[in-house]
This record gives structure tokens, C-alpha cells and sequence, in this order.
């Protein structure tokens, strides 16, 4: 616990050591890390990519971290300059490590590397003001990894699993006992079960703290919310 506690205040410290040297206003207001149950996606949302992912990760990937507004429309796609594109030459090996751990591809037609250069040049680029490539790239594994979500879970004894299923307020309260913040879950409905597809979570501009994450009306939000969630395995 000492520790944990001690590396979430190293990270957030070195995030915002990072993040004091340009304090510019940036193009967006906060940000979304987006983080993906991968076998709701590759066995549900997206069965038929092509293949199939025979072993997804059992442990919540990075889908994006957003740079979001808190109105529509949401900023996207934010520099097309030569100097702003996805440069892996840029990425450390240990960086790198980290990202095909916890930022992978989960459609097999596409390369982690693929998948990085997309979410980099269409969100990366609109925090470019304070982040760049690399202090992106590592802060979501940093926020991710101090997340840790499948312990989160844990503790509060939700677990993965072909038959349990939980209500929208019994996952959101788990999220909350280490964001303090609203999240916002989005399910996928298959045949006979409402699946828990994506959480996410906001932070402030300068990733130094959560936020609870401004209510959208998306479908598959609103769809969480109806019925029990089960975490399929
Ligand atoms: C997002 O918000 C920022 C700051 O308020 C603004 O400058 C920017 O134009 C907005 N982006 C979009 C796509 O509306
Ligand atoms: C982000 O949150 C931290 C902690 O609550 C706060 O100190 C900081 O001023 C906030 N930054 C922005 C840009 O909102």
C-alpha cells in the first residue's frame, strides 16, 4: 500500500514535471483514457477482423487517450505538419515494451505500431501544445499502470466471468474508490448478455488529476445502465 502509494506520487510528480515546461492553452479541455475489455471486443464487437485474437490480454488494454472537449465537436486529427507525425524513432525500447503490453492492437489485421501511429495522429496531435510524443505515449501507460484496474476490481470482488454479472453502479463505485471521479462505462449488447466493453476515465489537462467524466448519451452508455454487466472471460 506504502508503495503503491509512493509510485502514484512519483508518476504524478514526474507527470507534472514534464507538463510545467509548456503551459501553453492547448486545443482541448481534458482528457479520456479509454481502456478496452479485450474479449468484448475481439470475441464480440469485433469478431470477424479478418482473424482471430486466440489469447487477448485478461487485463484491461489501452484503447486511446483522447485530448476531449467538454462540448462537441470533440477535437480530432489536429496537425498535419511533417514534424508532428507518429516518429517511432522516438519511442524508447522500455517505452515500447510497456505499449505492446498495454496499449496492443486488438484487431489482428493491425500492427501495435499501426494502432499507435493512428490514436497519435488522431488525439495525440491535439495535445501537442503540452505533450509530446513520448511524454504522451507514457503518460497513458503511467496513468494506466497506477489505475490498475483489474486490482481495483478485485478488491471489491468483481471479477471476469462467464456467468456473474454486476450492476452499472456496483463497477462505476470500484472505479471510484481510486479515481474519486465519475467514470463513464460503454456496453455491447450480444445475443443475450450486456458486456462490458470500454471504461473511461477523465483527467484534467495537465493529466495531474482525475475528473469525473462530463455524461454523454451515447447508446452504448446509456445501454450499461438498463441492464447487469457481465465481464465475459
Ligand atoms: C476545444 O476547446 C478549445 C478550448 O476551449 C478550443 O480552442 C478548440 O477550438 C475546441 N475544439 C473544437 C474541435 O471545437
Ligand atoms: C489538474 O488537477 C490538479 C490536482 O487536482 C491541479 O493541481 C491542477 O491545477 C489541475 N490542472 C489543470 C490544468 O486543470
Amino acid at each position: 500500500m506504502v508503495s503503491n502509494m509512493k509510485s502514484v506520487f512519483i508518476v504524478f510528480y514526474a507527470i507534472l514535471l514534464a507538463s510545467s515546461i509548456h503551459l501553453t492553452n492547448g486545443s482541448y479541455e481534458y482528457f479520456r483514457l479509454v481502456l478496452v475489455w479485450p474479449t468484448t471486443f475481439t470475441t464480440h464487437v469485433h469478431p470477424n477482423y479478418g482473424m482471430t485474437i486466440v489469447n487477448p490480454p485478461n487485463y484491461f488494454t489501452i484503447h486511446g487517450l483522447w485530448p476531449t472537449n467538454f462540448s462537441y465537436p470533440w477535437p480530432q486529427y489536429c496537425s498535419k505538419k511533417r514534424k508532428d507525425r507518429f516518429d517511432a524513432s522516438l519511442l524508447t525500447q522500455a517505452l515500447e515494451v510497456s505499449l505492446n503490453y498495454y496499449w496492443p492492437s486488438l484487431k489482428p489485421a493491425k500492427k501495435n505500431m499501426q494502432f499507435w501511429i493512428d490514436e497519435w495522429e488522431k488525439h495525440g496531435t491535439c495535445s501537442l501544445q503540452r505533450f509530446n510524443q513520448f511524454e504522451y505515449f507514457r503518460n497513458a501507460i503511467y496513468i494506466t499502470y497506477n489505475l490498475n484496474i483489474q486490482s481495483v476490481f478485485k478488491n471489491v470482488g468483481i471479477i471476469p466471468s462467464g456467468t456473474k454479472t454486476y450492476s452499472y453502479i456496483n463497477i462505476v463505485d470500484a472505479i471510484k474508490t481510486k479515481t474519486y471521479q465519475e467514470p463513464e462505462l460503454m456496453c455491447f449488447k450480444d445475443q443475450n448478455h450486456v458486456l462490458l466493453w470500454e471504461i473511461h476515465v477523465c483527467l484534467n489537462a495537465s493529466l495531474t488529476g482525475y475528473i469525473s467524466c462530463p455524461i454523454n448519451n451515447f447508446n452504448n452508455i446509456i445501454l450499461c445502465k438498463k441492464i447487469f454487466i457481465k465481464i465475459p472471460v
